[in-house]
């Protein structure tokens, strides 16, 4: 079976892009991730077809609102069929813990399983003169992902989405049922795109991360199903 730690990001606007890269991954890859782009685009039907297929969905869709709205909106999501949804930390406790409560109450009502739900810390694309522009200069960036974490921790999340330079203190500081989801994966000799914080897949790994998020390294290499299975090859025995 598949080693379903690598998450292929599916960064397409095209619905012809995405069976066309699914279908020549094949069996190498089972996890999927639609972003805002992909999902605006094509709408519900890619989750459905991706579903169809036998594949996972992690819908990245980073809901940030009031928690009655938030709620809502996962619970429209759940329906799909994603395996894994996510939130904004900074939407605060209250948001997360009525999110996770109604996931939950309403997965149960329908009789299907919950699908994992977690939030984004703190963006890393925001950089310390954004950080200190939002105001928030006095508190150190790296304190406040840990302080998210174990807030999405306390309202009931599964996990969070975290750069690999953060993971290792999240898992220390959250746990092992934690999930780490990681995005910035390079393999040796990829190129570095517009990542800045990133790791290589092994490390991410050995730093704590459950998933990792592969966008560019696969689907812009020559041989993508090659690419997926060098990076499964650097993990397997981690
Ligand atoms: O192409 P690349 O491997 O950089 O793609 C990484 C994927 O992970 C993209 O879909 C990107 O939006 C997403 N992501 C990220 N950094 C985050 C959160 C999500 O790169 N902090």
């Amino acid at each position: 079976m598949a080693d379903e730690r690598l998450i292929v990001a599916l960064d397409f606007h095209n619905f012809d892009d995405v069976k066309n890269l699914v279908n020549e991954l094949g069996d190498t890859v089972v996890y999927y991730k639609v972003g805002m782009e992909l999902f605006y685009s094509v709408g519900a039907q890619v989750v459905d077809w991706l579903k169809s297929q036998g594949k996972k969905v992690f819908l990245d869709l980073k809901l940030n609102d009031i928690p009655n709205t938030v709620a809502g909106g996962l619970c429209s999501l759940m329906t799909l069929g994603a395996d894994i949804l996510n939130v904004h930390a900074s939407g605060g406790y209250t948001m997360m813990k009525t999110a996770a409560d109604r996931l939950h109450e309403e997965a149960a009502k329908r009789g299907i399983i919950c699908p994992k739900l977690i939030a984004i810390t703190v963006l890393t694309s925001v950089d310390q003169n954004d950080w200190n522009n939002m105001g928030y200069r006095e508190i150190p960036m790296a304190e406040q992902v840990v302080r998210f974490a174990k807030l999405a921790q306390f309202a009931g999340l599964d996990g969070v989405v975290s750069s690999p330079q953060e993971s290792r203190v999240i898992r220390e500081q959250c746990g092992n049922d934690f999930l780490i989801v990681t995005p910035g994966i390079r393999p040796a000799g990829s190129d570095i795109d517009d990542q800045s914080r990133i790791s290589l897949p092994s490390y991410a790994i050995r730093d704590g991360a459950n998933y990792l998020v592969v966008g560019r390294p696969i689907r812009s290499a020559e041989n993508p199903k090659q690419a997926a299975l060098d990076i499964l090859e650097e993990i397997k025995d981690l």
